[in-house]
């Protein structure tokens, strides 16, 4: 079963295509969210073939399915199927480019203090290994607008710069960075704009050529509500030639791949999962990136606004629209913070995610399309005693 534009509208048709348990307040789609029911059991059927008959004859059909996945996940970010690899995760996809990038001694490489590990650690290696400099931008939590975050960037590149790796939405306190303005700082370089999109992939109606960027990564278990270890790269066709693939093996499908596809060579890989990927794209596609964005946008709002009116708590960030997302990080000054986790999942069985310190300190609620009014209404309630 898909949904129609729109069903979407209610939320009460989309939660049936999940199998979330009825009891559960699940609201940490920015870790991992439920897979779609219809792609979890078209990839298990897979899987069952698979194993019953892993006959070379039976796996042709897999060289059709990873070219039919890879053009229509192309089509759904506006790029060429050449520009797309299909990874493990937004992970794997970060060190691909940390690692594939020619960098030598004196280059910097700028980065934000809310970057994910994998797209932090794997640039500190990287400059280890080349003799590069990593330069950490500070990140302004509570800035109003695009231009506030593109300047915290724009005041740390110098002549040396040549690669800027950045969030496009934070995990850490949900800032939406302004992308497009950064991929033209970098340009106006000559240097190297990558951007981890672990966060807008599956809920922002992305169109990645508009954003001007270099490269970007994916996770499908998270926002797209895809199977668990599934990711996916896009590298701009101009630029794939200076990537070096980090990992070499049997060319599975052909001697020689071709674009984006040189890096996922990885050897066997879990093939069947391929049916449960189109089934979650073509989920996007017949539901609409812009219905999925908007009904995460206004879930995230009212929860923001409703947070507002709780007593203790201080949101981070400004909840500036420009500049905020289904993400939302909420401090309580004072109090202790694992006390009101446990207490949220004990007591009311809301999942959520939490950071103990530092200036991302607090509770992060991320709602999805799957979550109802009620259950935002049932946190603010419980947020409350
Ligand atoms: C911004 C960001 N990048 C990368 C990742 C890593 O994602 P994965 O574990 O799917 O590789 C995360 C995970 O939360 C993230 O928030």
């Amino acid at each position: 079963m898909s949904l129609s534009r729109r069903s979407l509208l209610t939320a009460a048709a989309v939660r049936p295509l999940v199998a979330l348990q009825k009891d559960l307040v699940y609201m940490n789609a920015a870790n991992i969210a439920p897979c779609g029911k219809e792609a979890l059991a078209e990839y298990l059927k897979q899987l069952n073939d698979f194993q019953q008959n892993p006959a070379f004859q039976n796996r042709e059909v897999y060289k059709t399915l990873s070219e039919s996945v890879r053009a229509r996940l192309a089509k759904l970010l506006g790029a060429a199927p050449e520009e797309i690899a299909l990874t493990r995760n937004s992970s794997e996809s970060n060190n691909l480019i940390a690692q594939g990038l020619r960098l030598q001694a004196g280059d910097e490489i700028l980065i934000t203090a809310h970057n994910h590990p994998s797209n932090t650690q794997s640039w500190q290696l990287r400059a280890r290994q080349s003799g590069a400099t990593v330069v950490t931008a500070e990140v302004p939590v509570f800035a109003k607008s695009p231009d506030e975050l593109w300047a915290t960037l724009a005041k740390k590149v110098t002549p040396k710069t040549r690669v800027i790796a950045v969030s496009h939405f934070t995990n850490t306190t949900g800032l939406l960075y302004p992308i497009a303005a950064i991929a033209d700082l970098a340009h106006k370089q000559n240097a190297w704009c990558h951007v981890d999109g672990a966060q807008s992939f599956g809920w922002m109606n992305l169109d990645l050529p508009k954003l001007k960027i270099d490269s970007f990564s994916g996770s499908f278990h998270k926002w797209p509500m895809g199977p668990l270890e599934s990711g996916m790269l896009f590298v701009r066709a101009a630029r794939l030639d200076e990537l070096t693939p980090a990992i070499l093996s049997v060319d599975y499908w052909s001697d020689k791949p071709t674009g984006a596809r040189k890096f996922e060579t990885l050897g066997q890989r879990d093939d069947p999962k391929l049916r449960g990927l189109e089934k979650t794209i073509e989920f996007l596609e017949t539901t609409g990136m812009a219905q999925i964005e908007a009904r995460a946008l206004a879930l995230s709002t009212r929860l923001r606004n409703g947070v507002a009116g709780v007593p203790g708590a201080k949101l981070k960030g400004s909840g500036e629209v420009a500049v905020s997302g289904p993400v939302v990080k909420v401090d309580f000054p004072g109090q202790n913070l694992a006390t009101i986790y446990d207490r949220l999942w004990t007591k009311h069985r809301i999942a959520i995610a939490k950071t103990d310190a530092g200036d991302a300190a607090g509770l992060r609620f991320s709602p999805h399309i799957y979550n109802t009014e009620s259950e935002i209404d049932q946190v603010l309630r419980a947020l409350k005693g």
